[in-house]
């Protein structure tokens, strides 16, 4: 399998960063603690095998805080989740923020074991917080392919 590289976002890849928001994120916005993200115009990093897009994240930096908007790798297993988080690990803490944070929801047990695995911690649980969510962004599903229900946000940080 070839080695993947990692490199910043630039204006040139805001069209394919937003297709894959769309096919991945089942809409061109992300709402997380009722805020509405357009991950195609927040920084972020993504990996590459040659010119192929292999994995992105997308961050925002809030006063003391980083937060992982989105992570998607389509080529898992193979460190690309890990290389970007470092990469936005090292971001953030060029920048002085003094912890990295996310928020998945209840039924992503993979990025939860994930995340864990790498480091972060559970910081907070909102219950049914994405009844709240899903009013300004309708497209998020009642339940997950699994049949999960999507209903609780969950916070992982990592302080740096
Ligand atoms: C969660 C996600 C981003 C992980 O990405 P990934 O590219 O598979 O991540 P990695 O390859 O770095 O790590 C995944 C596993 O592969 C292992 N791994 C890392 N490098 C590896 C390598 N070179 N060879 C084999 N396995 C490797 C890691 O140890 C890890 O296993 P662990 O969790 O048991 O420790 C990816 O599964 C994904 O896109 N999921 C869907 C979207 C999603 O849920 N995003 C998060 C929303 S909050």
């Amino acid at each position: 399998m070839p080695d993947f590289h990692i490199r910043l976002l630039t204006p040139a890849d805001c069209e394919w960063v937003n297709r894959v928001i769309v096919t991945n994120w089942g809409a061109e916005i992300v709402v997380t603690h009722s805020e509405i993200f357009h991950p195609a115009y927040l920084p972020g990093y993504a990996a590459f095998i040659d010119e192929e897009p292999v994995g992105l994240l997308t961050y925002n930096i809030t006063g003391n805080g980083c937060e992982i908007v989105t992570l998607d790798s389509w080529h898992e297993g193979h460190g690309v989740g890990t290389a970007l988080i470092k990469a936005a690990r090292q971001a953030a803490s060029q920048v002085g923020c003094g912890r990295l944070f996310l928020v998945t929801t209840n039924n992503n047990t993979h990025a939860l074991h994930f995340y864990q695995k790498q480091g972060f911690v559970i910081s907070s649980l909102r219950i049914n917080a994405i009844a709240e969510s899903r009013k300004l962004k309708p497209q998020i599903p009642l339940l997950d392919e699994d049949g999960l229900p999507i209903r609780d946000e969950i916070e992982l940080e990592i302080n740096l």
